[in-house]
């Protein structure tokens, strides 16, 4: 692992994007190695959350590596588009995992759409967002002409996109696009404030929650029908046997 750093202390991991001097921008192999790391912490039983960042306090990541596809042809910005958002970005929409994007910085077109497609998010009063793809002459390539809409409104969404403008956090913060925005010092001890609290909780119906939220914006698929189906699968759970017993014994579930 060369571009990412991982931490995990007690539930909770902490991935660090590490190419500061390139502004932690997506090159091929950090988009690898974050898949590997997601791939192997969802099935680390110990881990509980995810906590996504960017190393520096500039960025989160600017973007795409542009240097890597400037000559791309068509096939191959194609590839490029199907295969980053199969191995990452709708990897973690998708991870049973709640994962946190804590944007410290710069989180621009590729950044955007990598922190848009984390579980929700959280920003530091520095950060700058948006996607400026068009600027470049192109569109946002990793879901994030479907993501933004979905966070923040059509409206503003393509005026965002068509301006390739920048919000600063607390215009990100009133768009809905994050949900808290802090100092630089305080924004991963919020994070993890955050991430202790979800940890506490039934990990098996977190995971249930995330694929029925999911379900919401996936037109291929009932968002009520989905719910309905997670909502039984819970049943069988050891979660809701510990969960509801609990609350019938007056104490605190331990949810294992
Ligand atoms: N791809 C590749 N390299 C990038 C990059 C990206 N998306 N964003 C920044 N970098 C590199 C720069 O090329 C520079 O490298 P160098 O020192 O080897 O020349 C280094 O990171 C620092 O960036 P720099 O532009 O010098 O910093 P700045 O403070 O002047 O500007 C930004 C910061 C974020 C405004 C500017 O880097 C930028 O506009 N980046 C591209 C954003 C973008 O369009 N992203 C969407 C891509 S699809």
């Amino acid at each position: 692992m060369n571009n990412i750093l991982i931490d995990k202390t007690e539930k909770i991991a902490t991935i660090t994007i590490n190419r500061p001097r390139k502004l932690n921008a997506l090159n091929k192999a950090t988009i690898q190695e974050l898949h590997n790391a997601f791939t192997t912490l969802e099935t680390d039983e110990n881990i509980r959350v995810i906590i996504l960042t960017g190393c520096g306090d500039k960025a989160f990541v600017a973007g795409a590596d542009i240097s890597e596809f400037v000559d791309f042809d068509v096939s191959q910005a194609t590839v490029l588009s199907k295969r980053g958002q199969e191995l990452l970005f709708d990897f973690i929409e998708n991870l049973k995992t709640p994962v946190i994007a804590a944007i410290n910085g710069f989180a621009l077109g590729g950044g955007l759409e990598l922190a848009m497609s984390c579980h929700f998010r959280v920003a530091s009063n520095n950060a700058k967002m948006g996607l400026p793809e068009v600027s470049l002459g192109v569109i946002p390539g990793y879901g994030g002409t479907q993501r933004l809409p979905q966070l923040v409104g059509k409206g503003k969404a393509m005026e965002l996109i068509m301006s390739a403008s920048m919000l600063n956090a607390e215009e990100a913060k009133n768009y809905g696009l994050v949900n808290y925005v802090v100092s630089q010092e305080e924004l991963l001890p919020l994070c993890k404030k955050l991430a202790i609290k979800i940890s506490k909780n039934s990990s098996t119906a977190i995971s249930a929650a995330i694929n029925a939220i999911n379900a919401n914006f996936d037109s291929s698929k009932n968002g009520y029908a989905i719910e309905i189906e997670q909502f039984g699968k819970c049943f069988e759970s050891k979660d809701f046997t510990e969960g509801t017993t609990a609350f019938l014994e007056k104490r605190k579930p331990n949810f294992k």
